[in-house]
């Protein structure tokens, strides 16, 4: 397979596979139980994952020093690609003082399987502060990601990894669609552009319509649900999974749309992420990235638009895949659709949008969104789900 069929370059100009092979993988299970290990947590494991299957392209390992400061202070790595957020395993002192730099070291899941292996090239201390307000734009602890920062072990074990084997996932194995696999499945409905859209939360009429404003202008739509680690009242995937099915099934044009898992666990970094998941989208061979209102935001830590904004710090063609940025949509009694500032002259009183915590709430009472908010179809799925969840 020759990347230059594919509508785009992977990141950095070649996918990464860090999939052991079988002879590989053969050497791998018979060093493993002479190998010091490290149990992987499950943000860490799908970083593994992600290495492997190139979705984190060019990487092929945890980020080494050189590589990590330079995505903290000026969002690049070593070689000045762009790079927003770090890829790190970070582990405690006496755990890093029993491994030594030029060895192997076993990498086990959450649950103790044996899972890949990481060839220690480095172990270096960093500082969580300087992290956080790099990356977070804030040092509160009250922040998910900044809390992940602060509780994980203070010294980054460093260098390239193997990925055992590539398991079917667990839940949604037909949407385990990889890298390789979505440029190939792209080269073969001849779709030239294809948008790429991240999301968390169940889908709702706004992300229906600007999914639906791009699809207007490209070949495809890829869309791409985190399903990796995400906070506890988020929705979980598998709820998130059958809204889309269910809409799929009713109100898209199947042929011009993929429904895949995204392995990623989600960092909540705003603007930092929304350009790391554009990245992400290039390598899976999208050549378009949605970035809405807030994009992967959390409480009120960033400005709606920031996500869009830090895109301006980049030369388009270093990042190569093209942000196209929505405002905030909500439905409009006066125009009596999907709209936006952009489309539509109505008074804020004449706008119905919810936010998720009302959402939320709702839900927990049994309550239907209105269907100005979300297709009836998805709002009784979700009304289900969380009885169960509440009965359970
Ligand atoms: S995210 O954390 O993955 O960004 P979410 O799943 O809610 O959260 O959003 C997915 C994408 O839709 C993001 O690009 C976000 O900016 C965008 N989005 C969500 N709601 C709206 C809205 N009402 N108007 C415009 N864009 C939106």
């Amino acid at each position: 397979m020759t990347q230059h069929q594919d509508a785009i370059a992977p990141h950095g100009g070649q996918l990464i596979n860090r999939i052991a092979t079988a002879e590989k993988r053969q050497e791998l299970i018979e060093k493993a139980d002479t190998l010091p290990r490290v149990q992987l947590d499950e943000r860490s494991l799908s970083d593994l994952e992600l290495i492997a299957i190139g979705g984190f392209s060019p990487l092929t390992g945890f980020m080494e020093q050189a590589d990590y400061i330079g995505v903290i202070n000026d969002m690049r790595l070593s070689d000045g690609l762009p790079w927003s957020v770090p890829i790190t395993l970070s582990v405690s002192e006496e755990q890093a003082d029993a491994l030594s730099e030029g060895s192997w070291v076993r990498l086990d899941s959450p649950d103790g399987k044996f899972v890949g292996v990481l060839e220690l090239t480095q172990k270096y201390a960093y500082d969580k502060e300087l992290e956080a307000i790099h990356v977070y734009r804030t040092n509160d602890t009250n922040h998910p990601g900044v809390k992940v920062v602060h509780q994980q072990g203070p010294v980054n074990l460093a260098g390239p990894v193997w990925l055992l084997e590539r398991r079917p996932h667990r839940l949604f194995p037909s949407y385990q669609i990889d890298p390789a696999d979505s440029r190939l499945l792209f080269r073969e409905r001849e779709w030239k552009t294809i948008v790429g859209f991240q999301t968390r939360n169940p889908i709702h009429r706004a992300h229906e319509y600007i999914q639906k404003c791009a699809l207007e202008t490209v070949d495809g739509l890829f869309l791409h649900p985190l399903v990796g680690a995400t906070k506890s009242d988020d929705i979980p995937a598998d709820v998130r999974m059958r809204c889309y099915e269910i809409l799929i099934e009713r109100y898209y044009p199947k042929n011009r749309v993929i429904l895949a898992i995204n392995p990623a666990a989600m960092r909540y970094a705003g603007p930092r992420e929304a350009i790391f998941h554009a990245l992400v989208r290039k390598n899976y061979g999208c050549t378009h990235f949605i970035v809405g209102r807030d994009h992967a935001g959390v409480g009120d830590y960033y400005g709606t638009y920031d996500a869009q904004h830090i895109f301006d710090e980049f030369e388009p063609a270093e990042l190569g895949i093209v942000p196209m940025k929505f405002e905030h949509a909500f439905y409009c009694t006066l125009t009596g659709g999907m709209a936006t500032n952009k489309t539509s002259p109505s008074a804020p009183e004449q706008r119905i949008h919810l936010s998720g915590t009302k959402v939320r709430e709702m839900l927990r009472r049994g309550e239907m969104p209105p269907a100005e908010f979300s297709r009836p179809e998805v709002a009784a799925e979700l009304v289900k789900a969380m009885r169960v969840t509440a009965g359970s």
